[in-house]
C-alpha cells in the first residue's frame, strides 16, 4: 500500500477550521478506498507564530517542507499584522521557493449552489483557469525611496521571463488538450503592455504550434470580464498573468455562486517539490471561530491534491460526494444554506461511506 505524507498548514483565520474538515473527509476516504494511506504531519506557522518569532515561518521552512508529497494550506492573514508581511513571509515564499509556477483553479458550477448568472446551470462554467505563480506582476521587484518625502517613489516592476512564460503556456496548452473541448483562451493586455505583454503573445503563438490539436484564441483582461458574464459557455481552460489570473479567478469564484467553494492547486510540474493545494478564500476573520466556514473549498482542493498524487478514483469519489451533499442543500450560510461547517463535513463523510457513491 502506498502512503503519502502531506504536511498540513492550516496558518490564520478559518484555515484551522476547513484544514480540519478537509482532513476529516480525507481520512474517510483514506478508509473507504482502502488502497494508500495518509501520513498527515501539521505545523502551527501563520500569524500566532509571526508574534511569537517575528516569522510566519522558521528559516528552514522550505527544507522543512520539501520532503513531504504534497502541502495541504488552509489561509493566511490577520487583522492585526499587514497582509503584505503574512503572505510574503509564508505563502508566497511556499509557491517561489517549491517553484510552484502552475496555478490550477478549477470553477463548476455545483448542484445545489446558486449562480447569480441567469441562463447557466449545473454543469456550467466548466472552467479551469491556469494562473502563472511564479513571476509576473507578484515577482517582488521594486522598491521605495525618498520615504515621508513629497517625492516619495515606489516602483513594483512585473518580470516575464521567457522561460516562465514558456512554460506556463506549455502547461495550459497540455491542460486544454487533456480536456474534451481542447480549447484555451490566452488573456493578455498587450495593447497597453507592450513589452511584457507581447512577449506574452508571441511565445503564446510558438507553443501553440506544437499543439495543432488545441483551438485556441485570445483576449484582452479588461474584455474577458465581460466574457465570463455574457458568454460564460464560449470559455473552457483559460492562461492568465499571475495578477490577471488573480482577478480572473475571483470573477469566476463569484459567479459559480460562492469563493467559498473555489479551489486551487500550486503545482510544481516536474515534481521536483511538493505541490500545494488550499482553498482560494483566505482567512475571513469575519466568521472565523463561528463554525460556518464553508469546507467545500477545501473538499475541492483535496480532491485536486489527491488526483495530483495518482489517486484518481479517490479523487472522484470524493467530489460526488461533496456534489451529493450541495445537491441536497446541505451548505453553509455563505452559500445560501444554513448548515455548519461540521454538518456539511459529517454528511460528506456519510456520502464517502455510502456504498453508492
Ligand atoms: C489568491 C489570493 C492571494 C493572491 C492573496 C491572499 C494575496 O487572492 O490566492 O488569489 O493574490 O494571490
Ligand atoms: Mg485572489
Amino acid at each position: 500500500m502506498k502512503t503519502y505524507t502531506i504536511a498540513a498548514i492550516p496558518a490564520d483565520g478559518i484555515g484551522p477550521e476547513v484544514i480540519e474538515a478537509g482532513l476529516q473527509v480525507l481520512a474517510a476516504v483514506e478508509r473507504r478506498d482502502g488502497g494508500f494511506a495518509l501520513d498527515v504531519q501539521t505545523f502551527d506557522w501563520g500569524s500566532q507564530f509571526y508574534k511569537k518569532h517575528g516569522e510566519m515561518m522558521p528559516a528552514n521552512g522550505l527544507e522543512q517542507l520539501k520532503p513531504f508529497d504534497a502541502i495541504f494550506f488552509g489561509a493566511v492573514g490577520a487583522p492585526d499584522v499587514p497582509d503584505h508581511i503574512t503572505l510574503w513571509g509564508l505563502r508566497l515564499p511556499i509557491c517561489q521557493g517549491l517553484d510552484q509556477y502552475a496555478n490550477v483553479r478549477p470553477t463548476k458550477i455545483i448542484p445545489g449552489i446558486k449562480t447569480p448568472l441567469a441562463n447557466v446551470g449545473p454543469g456550467d462554467l466548466d472552467w479551469v483557469i491556469i494562473r502563472e505563480n511564479s513571476e509576473g506582476e507578484y515577482s517582488g521587484i521594486g522598491g521605495r525611496a525618498h520615504r515621508g518625502h513629497p517625492q516619495e517613489v515606489a516602483t513594483e516592476v512585473s518580470i516575464f521571463t521567457r522561460v516562465g512564460v514558456e512554460r506556463i503556456m506549455r502547461y495550459a496548452f497540455r491542460m486544454a488538450q487533456s480536456r474534451p473541448r481542447k480549447f484555451l483562451t490566452v488573456v493578455t493586455k498587450s495593447n497597453a503592455q507592450r513589452h511584457g505583454m507581447v512577449l506574452w503573445d508571441e511565445i503564446a503563438a510558438e507553443v501553440a504550434e506544437d499543439f495543432p490539436d488545441v483551438t485556441w484564441d485570445k483576449m484582452l483582461v479588461d474584455a474577458m470580464t465581460v466574457r465570463m458574464t455574457l458568454n460564460p459557455q464560449s470559455l473552457d481552460t483559460i492562461v492568465a498573468t499571475n495578477l490577471h489570473a488573480d482577478i480572473l479567478s475571483d470573477l469566476a469564484g463569484a459567479l459559480a455562486g460562492s469563493l467559498g467553494v473555489a479551489p486551487t492547486a500550486n503545482i510544481n510540474p516536474e515534481g521536483l517539490f511538493p505541490s500545494m493545494f488550499e482553498p482560494i478564500h483566505g482567512s475571513a476573520f469575519d466568521i472565523t471561530g463561528k463554525g460556518i466556514a464553508n469546507p467545500v473549498a477545501a473538499f475541492w482542493t483535496a480532491v485536486q491534491m489527491l488526483e495530483h498524487l495518482g489517486e484518481a478514483d479517490a479523487a472522484a469519489r470524493l467530489m460526488r460526494a461533496v456534489e451529493h451533499v450541495c445537491a441536497k442543500g446541505i451548505t453553509t450560510p455563505d452559500v445560501g444554506g444554513t448548515a455548519k461547517t461540521k454538518e456539511v463535513t459529517e454528511a460528506v463523510i456519510g456520502a464517502i461511506r455510502s456504498s453508492n457513491i
